[in-house]
């Protein structure tokens, strides 16, 4: 797996930082959701699966968490503790956030409108599907 990691630029300033981010400049897709995660109890791992069509950008941008990025061969765990990192899941990779902060918003953006069929939730299942 590629390094999965985008760093933006921080508009920074004595007042603050700032970041922007647009559809196919800094997020490398068209943008058609944004959700975010927060509030998640401690010890709660969230996502456990993998998209068939969407692709996704992460980015905590409060608090930290870990986010595992599984292409079915190897498992790569990248720690999101800054606002200015976005962490890219591609489609058909397996994601696993764990070990959220009390203080994470991880927001997530995707190309995709919500769709259920849309997902592989049984592990095996996806080793099947990317054979
Ligand atoms: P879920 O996929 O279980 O969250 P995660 O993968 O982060 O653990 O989603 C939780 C609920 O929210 C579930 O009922 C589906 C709903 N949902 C939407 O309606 N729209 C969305 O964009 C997402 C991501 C979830």
């Amino acid at each position: 797996m590629n390094s999965q990691l985008i760093d933006f630029t921080i508009m920074g300033d004595e007042r603050g930082s700032l970041i922007a981010l647009e559809e196919h400049h800094n997020v490398p897709f068209d943008i058609k959701r944004v959700f975010y995660i927060y509030g998640t109890q401690e010890g709660v791992p969230r996502g456990q699966h993998a998209h068939y069509k969407t692709k996704q950008l992460l980015v905590a941008i409060s608090g930290s968490c870990k986010v595992t990025l599984d292409d079915g061969k190897t498992a790569i765990t990248h720690i999101l503790n800054k606002p200015n990192i976005g962490l890219f899941q591609d489609a058909l990779i397996w994601g696993k956030m764990h070990d959220f902060s009390q203080d994470c918003v991880l927001l997530v953006f995707a190309d995709t409108y919500y769709d259920d069929s849309d997902y592989i939730r049984d592990y095996d299942k996806f080793l099947e599907v990317i054979k």
